[in-house]
């Protein structure tokens, strides 16, 4: 017998309603771009418009992707925080190059942004870190991000471990910033947005060169 409750894949279709965008429509300034769009997915209410794909070149040659929360964004570029022992840390220190990507469902629009990357600050690390709440605090020291453990249980012991090494105060140092833990700045070299539109006829425009040549921008086809 057939099973409903199977997912049909291929029968899995959105249309895409938006209205055609051109070059003279977008900012000829890809952060202001991207500030735009950012703000329209997050007033339209959809959870975590700051979520976004970090994808690396693994050790092993082979693409290496996982969703990371963008903290902070400026004229240099976009940036996240995680544990500096972490296998996403360990392909960044072998190959300081990534791609962001943004896919904002609800508006039909995607944006990936690819280029070099930098470590933060040590102060901009323990500014953002400070800022956190208390279990997160307590999380980072807890985590050995990325290594093989025994369980689940263990994880919780070292998490009450460090409740008790670092006490709740209230403040914002009483848990002390790891040192292996902080930020990567991703530094664009080119950013891509891609709108949905009308009978698959989507938008692709590419922002290429930088801040000091200057950007072009390309239409690439869908
Ligand atoms: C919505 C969401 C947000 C996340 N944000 C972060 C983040 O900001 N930093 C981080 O280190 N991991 C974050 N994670 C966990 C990562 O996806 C990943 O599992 C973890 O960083 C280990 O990745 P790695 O082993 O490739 O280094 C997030 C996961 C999800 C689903």
């Amino acid at each position: 017998m057939e099973d409903k409750a199977e997912p049909k894949f291929a029968e899995l279709r959105e249309d895409y309603i938006n209205p055609p965008m051109r070059k003279s429509d977008v900012n000829p300034d890809p952060f202001q771009q991207f500030k735009k769009w950012f703000t329209e997915a997050r007033d339209s209410g959809i959870r975590e418009p700051n979520a976004m794909t970090l994808s690396t070149l693994g050790l092993d040659q082979v693409p290496s992707s996982r969703t990371v929360l963008l903290k902070d964004l400026d004229q240099r570029g976009f940036s996240f925080f995680t544990n500096y022992n972490s296998r996403k840390a360990s392909e960044i220190e072998a190959h300081p190059v990534a791609s962001l990507l943004f896919l904002w469902k609800e508006q039909s629009r995607q944006v990936v942004v690819r280029g070099r990357v930098e470590k933060t600050s040590r102060a901009e690390s323990q500014i953002y870190f400070q800022a956190r709440p208390y279990d997160s605090r307590i999380g980072a020291w807890a985590s050995d991000q990325s290594a093989v453990i025994p369980g689940r249980d263990w994880l919780i012991e070292k998490d009450r471990e460090y409740r008790q090494q670092f006490p709740d105060k209230g403040t914002p140092d009483c848990v002390p910033v790891p040192d292996f833990w902080g930020g990567y700045r991703l530094l664009p070299a080119s950013f891509e947005f891609w709108q949905g539109g009308k009978g698959r006829l989507h938008d692709r425009l590419i922002y290429k060169g930088g801040a000091e040549n200057g950007w072009a921008i390309e239409r690439w086809s869908p």
